[in-house]
């Protein structure tokens, strides 16, 4: 593909963009057209768990497709019974026994709150429809799930379309929202979600979502682990049901299969989405307790799907990451491999632009700041996350942009699961190299 051609392939893109024209991938890497060998230490958007080039995906894939091209939602295949019940037995917290899948992170977001409303209509509960999330979350892009998110750049614009919702603020320890310190704080955070509830009026309250490991918006913030217990006994006591949004953290990506498992805590919700086909396949799921969906089965209502809804073809590519990743003890090597990357990450801290390196498992963020001691960002117009990204393509990385004021610059790491150590070496020295050159261009446009 020529450079003209590449240009005109987007939507709504800069008259200057000048996409990166990948060719192939293997492993951690990305191979552009001119030859370029990018180590992917974000997995695209946090999505590579088993890394790229797997061929028993592909002929999973293809196989199912020759099967079957496509099956209405609501019909059963094999390779979707197959799909729930490895899910169900061996991947997910004890009690979530329901299984929907859609096409992505932000369909099955949107899916799981019309579940937990449904859950309260059909329970005899009308009045609760209220969804309370935190400041400095994402829960993806459709209008619903912007609206119970805070990613304030993401919003920006469609306000008018975004339902008010309340907002609890985030467990951001490194710059707590309260101004308090843990552990004298008692994750008093936690309590502000209860103080929404209150505030809301418990009667009016349907859920609260929450990422139990923070992704790209604030980079990988990690509550203390007396937060999601917490969090799951205030839900439990105001009747109001708990949704763990693990896009981003599920299917081992923090070193557990799910991240809930680090806090011992069973959501009445959890959603699933990119390490579930690990970027083989564009598939999400919601999974919910019996509880949950009883009610809403019983009066017979109806879950809408999306037309690609369970795909036959995503199920078996999915069955098959799962496979791997069990194969291949992944889950446990991310846990292992992560500690390292971590080790690794805290050198920058010698920086004196790097303010916080904070992650689990292989999902780590890097937060840089203008100085240190005040942890004053750098100004919004210095562009340096962007600059950060684009320096290390030239250095042969790949890190993923974040950060939403105050965590203004944040990049967030993500590697497949089969990173090696000597790769994490190369992510290091080359995420340092990038963050010099990118500060030496602070100024330029
Ligand atoms: C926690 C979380 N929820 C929802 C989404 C949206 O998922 P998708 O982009 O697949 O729609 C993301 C994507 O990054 C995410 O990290």
């Amino acid at each position: 593909m020529d450079r003209e051609r590449a240009r005109r392939y987007g939507y709504a893109t800069r008259a200057d963009a000048n996409p990166l024209r990948i060719a192939r991938a293997e492993g951690a890497w990305l191979y552009t057209e001119e030859g370029q060998a990018i180590l992917d230490a974000s997995g695209g958007a946090i999505v590579s768990n088993v890394g790229h080039g797997r061929r028993e995906v592909a002929e999973a894939y293809a196989r199912e497709l020759e099967r079957i091209s496509y099956a209405l939602p609501p019909f059963a295949t094999e390779s979707r019974v197959r799909l729930v019940e490895r899910l169900v037995s061996r991947w997910l917290p004890a009690g979530l026994v329901r299984v929907g899948f859609t096409s992505g992170g932000s369909e099955s977001v949107d899916t799981a709150l019309r579940v937990a409303r449904l859950h309260h209509v059909a329970a005899g509960r009308p009045g609760r429809w209220k969804v309370i999330a935190r400041e400095l979350s994402y829960h993806g892009t459709t209008l619903a799930t912007l609206a119970v998110g805070g990613h304030s750049k993401r919003r920006k614009g469609f306000e008018p379309w975004l339902a008010e919702l309340p907002k609890a603020p985030a467990c951001y320890c490194w710059r707590c929202p309260l101004g308090k310190t843990y552990p004298s704080c008692r994750t008093a955070c936690a309590d502000e979600v209860e103080a929404a509830i209150l505030a809301a009026g418990p009667d009016t309250v349907a859920a609260v979502i929450a990422e139990p490991i923070g992704g790209s918006t604030a980079g990988a913030l990690v509550p203390p682990d007396d937060y999601w217990p917490k969090l799951a006994e205030i839900c439990r006591r105001h009747g109001v049901l708990l949704i763990a949004d693990e896009v981003m953290t599920g299917f081992g990506r923090t070193g557990k299969k799910f991240a809930v498992d680090h806090f011992g805590v069973t959501p009445d919700l959890l959603i699933g989405g990119k390490g579930l086909t690990g970027g083989y396949a564009p598939m999400g799921a919601v999974f919910a307790t019996e509880a949950v969906v009883a009610p809403i089965a019983a009066r017979g209502d109806e879950i809408m799907f999306f037309t690609y809804s369970a795909h036959p073809a995503s199920c078996a590519a999915a069955d098959r990451v799962l496979q791997i990743l069990e194969r291949e003890a992944l889950v446990p090597r991310a846990a292992a491999m992560g500690e390292k990357l971590g080790k690794r990450l805290s050198r920058l801290l010698d920086h004196p632009n790097v303010g916080d390196v904070r992650g689990r498992g292989l999902l780590w963020g890097v937060e840089l700041v203008q100085d240190k001691t005040t942890r004053e960002p750098f100004p919004a117009q210095a562009g340096l996350t962007n600059k950060v990204v684009a320096a290390g393509i030239a250095e042969g990385v790949f890190v993923y942009p974040g950060g939403v004021d105050p965590a203004r610059d944040v990049i967030t790491l993500g590697p497949p699961f089969t990173i090696s150590e000597h790769e994490i070496e190369l992510i290091g020295e080359r995420l340092e190299r990038a963050l010099e050159s990118a500060l030496a261009r602070l100024h330029e446009r």
